[in-house]
């Protein structure tokens, strides 16, 4: 199958029944998807437009469909009146394509244009977004999924993704704050719109008796997700972009900002069926069976990722502890009053320019494996995330972990976890909570491996 004809069918299992209208991006030549980065108004209250910044003027953003061990191009063009880069959360890509300001690459100025281009090692469900002004960047509305479909066609009859989002807007559709100090040192300032794929809790249609993949991303820059569903067995297939060796029922299951989740489920075998996923008591979003019985009895199952497995025996362990200090008075840099309310190793990110890079948080043996100790000693959770490794959760003091891969672990109030990666993958790498206004108000920094 060439590109072409694979952007074809996989557009075409989206748009199965009403799943919202897809908007392929339009490429230029050589490019497989061209993103325009602008302000857009875009209807997501009841009551009138948002002055949103959208990717190619729309919400939801384009979902790109990447294929496993194929490149794929993807040209950023940024209109907007401010510099950003794009971030590919939770691909292991060389450093050059991991779009973060002067770690990585200059930032994209206005009326410039950045053409990211990288080969996904990892099938599964990822995500991308700006890496710079996020708190107003991301909460305005550049968020996307990012697919990466497997090499070889697992055989799901409708894969449904999902961009939950709680817009900061009232019904009107003007912007609330962003983000206040006040909850900024707290768990963050949550929107008061939810939704999916920038509808409040809409329905999608699956073929009856199909293999149905429910494909969960939590684009939100603040809100954990605590999701649960009814209708049918539910499966958790995936976390973070990565399948589980042994697929579990979805009872309980919580997505920090960041984080991702797949639920794989057989729709029941009569037409005119719901199935229902919850955020708590409230309803996320409800599939309705449609259609002849396919008659499937059983999911398709996932080949893992490849992964390298660490060296647990002779990695060596690093300590980070994650720690509030609301004694750090606001900052003013360049003009901007910055809070620190938050601190790794008692170390607040002080924000980085072309020719000030802080010192990284450790510095790490390429192809060595390491232990992190990852110490919460907040009473907030966090969702902390690494860049261009996927590492095995390994256990946690709080609850029972059977080891799973992710690039974002969340941590509850308290909780002590472990995780273990192979450093193989050079760079300086940026490690940070994913409650935005927690990386904007200290909770951030970086790993260098080399
Ligand atoms: Cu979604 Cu720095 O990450
Ligand atoms: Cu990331
Ligand atoms: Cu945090």
């Amino acid at each position: 199958m060439d590109r072409r004809q694979f952007l074809k069918t996989s557009s075409a299992l989206l748009a199965f029944g009403s799943l919202p209208k897809i908007v392929l991006a339009k490429p230029s030549d050589g490019f497989d998807y061209e993103l325009v980065v602008a302000p857009a108004d875009v209807r997501i209250a009841p009551h009138g437009n948002t002055p949103a910044w959208c990717f190619n003027g729309h919400f939801p953003a384009p979902v790109i469909r990447a294929k496993q061990h194929q490149p794929v191009r993807i040209r950023v063009v940024n209109k907007l009146t401010e510099p950003t880069t794009i971030h590919w959360h939770g691909l292991r890509i060389p450093i050059a394509m991991d779009g973060v300001p002067f770690l990585s690459q200059r930032p994209i100025m206005p009326g410039e244009t950045f053409d990211y281009e990288f080969t996904p090692p990892d099938a599964g469900t990822f995500w991308y977004h700006p890496h710079m002004n996020s708190v107003e960047q991301l909460g305005k509305g550049l968020v996307g999924a990012l697919i990466v479909d497997e090499a070889v066609d697992p055989g799901f009859d409708a894969d449904v993704v999902m961009g939950l989002k709680n817009w900061h807007i009232r019904d009107d559709g003007s912007f609330t704050a962003l983000t206040t100090p006040r909850n900024a040192f707290r768990m963050g300032t949550p929107g008061r719109l939810m939704t999916v794929n920038g509808k409040t809790a809409p329905t999608y249609y699956v073929p009856t008796g199909g293999a149905i993949r429910a494909r969960l991303v939590n684009i939100d820059n603040t809100v954990t997700y605590d999701i649960s569903g009814q209708g049918a067995e539910l499966t958790i297939v995936s976390i973070d972009g990565n399948p589980i060796a042994r697929p579990r029922p979805l009872e309980q299951h919580l997505m920090g900002p960041g984080m991702r989740l797949d639920v794989g489920f057989i729709a029941p075998h009569q037409a005119g069926q719901t199935i229902t996923i919850y955020h708590k008591h409230d309803v996320l979003v409800t599939f309705k069976t449609v259609g002849a019985d396919k008659q499937r009895q059983q999911l398709p199952s996932l080949p893992l990722n490849p992964i390298p497995s660490p060296d647990l025996d002779n990695a060596e362990v690093i300590k980070f502890a994650f720690e509030w200090d609301a004694s750090i008075n606001p900052i003013e840099k360049n003009g901007e009053v910055n809070y620190r309310f938050w601190t790794i190793n008692r170390k607040a990110w002080e924000g980085m320019s072309a020719g000030d890079i802080p010192a990284p948080l450790a510095k790490l043996k390429r192809g060595k494996s390491y232990i992190f100790e990852l110490a919460n000693l907040t009473q907030y959770h966090h969702p902390i995330h690494l860049h261009g490794h996927t590492f095995t959760v390994l256990a946690s003091n709080k609850q029972t972990i059977e080891p799973f891969h992710s690039d974002t672990v969340l941590l509850g109030q308290n909780e002590i976890a472990r995780i273990a990666f192979v450093a193989d993958n050079p760079g300086r790498w940026m490690y940070h909570c994913h409650v935005i206004e927690h990386l904007k108000t200290g909770l951030m920094g970086y790993i260098e491996v080399a």
